[in-house]
This record gives C-alpha cells, sequence and structure tokens, in this order.
C-alpha cells in the first residue's frame, strides 16, 4: 500500500491518499485542543496511544456487530482505513453526567443517570458544533431518518461493549463522542477515533480523570493519564 499526497489535516491527525481510491492512511498527532481549537497543546506519546487503543476498540466492536472504518494497522500512528463520507453528526452517549452537560442543565459532575443519554452535535467548527435534534438533521439534510436510527442504534451498542470492556479494568466510562461515515456503496460505518481525547474514561476505585480533560482543565499529569489508561486497555481480563 502506497501513502499518496496529504488530503486534510485536523487538529489531531492528517489524512493521507493511498494508490487504492476506497483507502486512506491516518497518521495521529501529538497536537491537542479543546475549546474548538482556542487552547493548543503538545501530549507527548498521544498519537501513538490513540492510533493503538481506537484500533483496538474498532476491533472489538466489529466483532459485536458494529461496522467501523478500520482496516490495518500501519505503524505506530498510522492506519489504513475504509475511505467514507463522514456524517456531519457528533454523536455523543452520557452515562454520567460531565462536561458540557453539567454546565448546560446545572447537574453535579459524578451524577449517575438511570439509562444512558444521546444527543447529536452538527459537526461545524465555524458554529463551533451546535447541539440538534433528528428534526434539525432531518430539515438539513445532514442524514436520513433510517441513517439516523441506524447510527442511534450502533452508539448505543457501542456503549454497551465498551462500558463492559472498561469495568473489567477498573474504569468507568463516562461518556464519549462517536462519528460515523458513509461507504461508497452508502454503507453507514463507525469512523473517526475512539481514544481518550473523545471520551471520558474515570478510574472506577479512585474516580481519577484518565482522558483529556485532565489537559481541557490543566489538572496535569496528562502524560501519565495516557499511558495509565493504555496500561489498563493492555491488561487481562
Ligand atoms: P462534552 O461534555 O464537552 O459535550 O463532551 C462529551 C464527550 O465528547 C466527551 O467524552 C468528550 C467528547 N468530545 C469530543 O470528542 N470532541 C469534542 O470536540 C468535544 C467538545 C467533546
Ligand atoms: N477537539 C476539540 C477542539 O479543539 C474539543 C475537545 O476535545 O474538547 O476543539
Amino acid at each position: 500500500m502506497q501513502k499518496l499526497e496529504q488530503l486534510y489535516e485536523g487538529k489531531a491527525k492528517k489524512v493521507f491518499a493511498t494508490d487504492d481510491p476506497e483507502l486512506l492512511i491516518v497518521d495521529y498527532k501529538d497536537d491537542a485542543t479543546a475549546f474548538n481549537g482556542l487552547k493548543k497543546g503538545t501530549i507527548l506519546g498521544k498519537g501513538a496511544i490513540n492510533n493503538r487503543m481506537s484500533n483496538f476498540l474498532m476491533t472489538l466492536l466489529e466483532k459485536e456487530g458494529v461496522p467501523t472504518h478500520f482496516v490495518k494497522e500501519l505503524s505506530d500512528r498510522e492506519t489504513l482505513v475504509k475511505k467514507v463520507q463522514i456524517v456531519p453528526l457528533e454523536v455523543i452517549i452520557r452515562n454520567i453526567a460531565a462536561g458540557s452537560f453539567t454546565k448546560r442543565y446545572g447537574v453535579a459532575e459524578g451524577t449517575v443517570f438511570d439509562a444512558p443519554t444521546i444527543e447529536f452535535s452538527y459537526k461545524n467548527d465555524d458554529l463551533g458544533d451546535p447541539l440538534i435534534n433528528t428534526y434539525h438533521a432531518l430539515a438539513m439534510h445532514l442524514a436520513s431518518i433510517e441513517e439516523i436510527e441506524l447510527i442511534e442504534s450502533y452508539a448505543f451498542r457501542v456503549n454497551d461493549a465498551l462500558r463492559a470492556f472498561w469495568a473489567k479494568r477498573g474504569v468507568t466510562l463516562v461518556d464519549f463522542k462517536l462519528e460515523f461515515g458513509r461507504l461508497s456503496d452508502g454503507t453507514i460505518v463507525l469512523a473517526d477515533e475512539i481514544s481518550p481525547d473523545t471520551c471520558r474514561l474515570w478510574d472506577s476505585a479512585t474516580g481519577k480523570k484518565l482522558d483529556k480533560d485532565r489537559f481541557r482543565q490543566d489538572l496535569g499529569g496528562v502524560e501519565e493519564a495516557y499511558s495509565e489508561i493504555m496500561h489498563r486497555l493492555d491488561e487481562n481480563d
């Protein structure tokens, strides 16, 4: 597989063309941003950790019946993925109140929900990824109703699988963000990444935050938290 020209550079990844029009190479960076790019920094080793974690979890999710863009890990930081057209919706599942939920609704951080919640943001940096509902998404033709229903059912399946996976490793899955894409034939697959950048992961015993909130909130020990959570992932059941 030949790595060709760079097609796109995002906040945390670069994307390259390959000699196969249906496949791309994703290259994970150590760059970190928060608050829609207002806060910038570097988390040493993050790119390699996010690459490995995302690939591991997507492989697990495929076995649980959630199709993904993952094809093959190529190196520490590079992965071969299926080319998709991203559905411009950030799909957020929450098990426990944290982050924007606590700010928006005045609910105390750590409040455990009776059942997981789902919400969508319109993926648009210029607008600051505003919260939207299904009717808004349909009005803007971001996805069809069939696609939205499928995405919702995949997102809850991801939650069940990842919650159980992390619980066995002494980690509580608080919330996470997913992105989905369409293959050239229209099939919906899970895309982007699943990593400490896109999930809140708390140590179940101590409540210690083992994710990007350490960077967002200037809590210190950012690199240590990323290597600690990667360590937990590598633990056997
Ligand atoms: P929030 O509480 O800030 O809305 O974040 C919910 C989840 O989504 C949390 O696990 C972090 C993740 N997230 C992203 O992956 N990208 C983003 O741009 C934002 C704002 C949140
Ligand atoms: N990655 C996002 C940004 O820079 C935000 C975040 O993860 O908090 O805007």
